[in-house]
């Protein structure tokens, strides 16, 4: 099976890092494919942490070949401190490759991301600012800057320059703010550009070349199923596709090529930013859950919103990324709770719904119809076997199974490498 996708069956910040990582090892190549450093990827390894918000959770292994994909946008300052931030901890970054299509997150698209938010006012999206939706936006408009013309230093002034002139009309006229001066970047980021430029390369080639020489390859989703750009609770989303077609178009293959595309999920459900969550939880279960399962955002460390595990998203999830299985983290974090809560429907205006509905305005009334499970006290961040999991942990995955249609594969049962069942 030499091509397997991974994706976050939620909202986001489900363990994918930490399960790219545990797969990387046996993978010859990992890819980014969407998304940027709006991610936040943990992983640990031999009592290091690692959080990475760029480079592929494959970095790790040292001949693992690390592939930014054509569908990422690219902050060179924040890769070039992240390739630093390695390189200090002794992980060799020279099995990093970035492809020259991938466009770049420049200042201007930092800059847009906060006028716009603080624009919206009240109804601001709550992105973690670092400038993606700009990025994609001009990507879409045409006027992007990509990694092939970002490294040739004539074609990037010429468009830079051009750009930042565009952008400062909008700052000027729209936002009514001070305009930039390309002067103040130009050189800093003609720098950044020198130091990339040997990890850039036509990162499709060697994607499809490795699969074809039935190589193991990882595609490493970012974001979450419900932050899809198309298929996500707009507008509460972000600017990419972090389901699984997602893969083939961020990274310049076709989906005949992909054996496996696994969701994760947590054994409950978090949020970052704004927008409905239907399973949300205020009350002091909630509070205990963020605090057991340290649930602050890795990139912008704002506290998660958590909720209990709602089977209705991860249906969603299996059907529009066709899943072939989930792997389950964190189920260590609900050690404790005495009565656990499933949500396999919702109530919409007094009629029970078992698919996740497309109007915001409808999500936003839908009241979670729960299943009740009973809890586990003991510890099982020790466990490795399924078998030897507290027999009420067992039922909570064999739950999981029913209601979302699909096996689970893996359980977490804490922070580190080790800290697996694989079933
Ligand atoms: P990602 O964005 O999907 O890679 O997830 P994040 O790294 O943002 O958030 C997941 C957090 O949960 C990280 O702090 C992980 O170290 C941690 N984590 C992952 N799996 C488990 C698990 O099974 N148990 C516990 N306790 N923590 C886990
Ligand atoms: P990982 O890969 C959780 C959320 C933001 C915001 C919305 C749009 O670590 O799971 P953006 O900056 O992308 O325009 O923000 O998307 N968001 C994430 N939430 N995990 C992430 O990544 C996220 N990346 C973006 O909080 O609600
Ligand atoms: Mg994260």
């Amino acid at each position: 099976m030499p091509a397997k996708v991974i994706i976050g069956a939620q909202w986001g910040d489900e363990g994918k890092g930490k399960i790219t990582d545990i797969f990387a090892s046996k993978s010859d190549v990992v890819v980014r494919s969407q998304g940027g450093n709006n991610a936040g990827h943990t992983v640990e390894a031999n009592g290091v942490q690692y959080k990475l918000h760029l480079t592929p959770s494959g970095i790790l292994n040292k001949n693992t070949i690390c592939v930014i994909g054509n569908g990422v946008v690219v902050d060179p300052k924040v890769l070039l401190s992240e390739i630093d931030m390695l390189q200090e901890k002794g992980i060799s970054t020279d099995n990093l490759k970035i492809d020259a299509r991938a466009h770049v997150i420049l200042p201007y698209h930092i800059i847009l991301d906060a006028l716009s938010e603080e624009a919206r006012g009240k109804d601001d999206i709550g992105t973690t600012k670092r400038g993606i939706g700009p990025c994609y936006m001009d990507k879409a408009e045409r006027i992007g800057i990509r990694m092939c013309d970002f490294v040739d230093e004539e074609v990037f002034e010429e468009l830079f320059r051009r750009n930042v002139e565009i952008k400062n009309k909008i700052i000027k006229n729209v936002y009514g703010k001070e305009p930039i001066s390309a002067d103040d970047y130009l050189e800093e980021y003609k720098g950044y550009a020198r130091r990339l430029k040997k990890y850039v390369d036509d990162c499709t080639i060697i994607v499809y070349e490795a699969i074809k020489n039935n190589k193991e390859v990882l595609f490493e989703g970012a974001q979450g199923t419900l932050l899809d750009l198309d298929l996500g609770t707009y507008p509460y989303v972000t600017s990419s596709h972090p389901i699984s077609g997602g893969a083939c178009i961020g990274s310049g293959i076709g989906p005949t090529l992909i054996d496996e595309c696994i969701g994760v999920v947590k054994a409950y459900t978090t949020r970052v930013g704004k927008g409905p969550f239907p399973t949300e939880l205020f009350d002091e279960t909630g509070d205990q859950i963020r605090e057991k399962g340290f649930e602050y955002g890795t990139t912008t460390g704002r506290p998660r919103r958590c909720g209990w595990f709602d089977a209705v998203i991860v249906r969603f999830a299996v059907r529009t990324s066709s899943l072939t299985s989930l792997v389950v983290n964190k189920i260590d974090t609900l050690t404790g709770i005495k009565k656990l809560k499933i949500c396999k429907g919702y109530e919409l205006d007094g009629k029970i719904i078992t698919e996740f509905p497309v109007k915001l305005s409808d999500l936003s009334r839908c009241k979670p119809v729960y299943e009740e499970l009973d809890g586990w006290d003991e510890d099982i961040t020790g466990v490795r076997n399924f078998e030897d999991l507290p027999e009420n942990a067992k039922k909570y995955i064999y739950k999981i199974e029913e209601l979302c249609g699909v096996k689970v594969s893996m359980v977490g049962v804490g922070p580190n490498r080790e800290q697996n069942i694989i079933r």
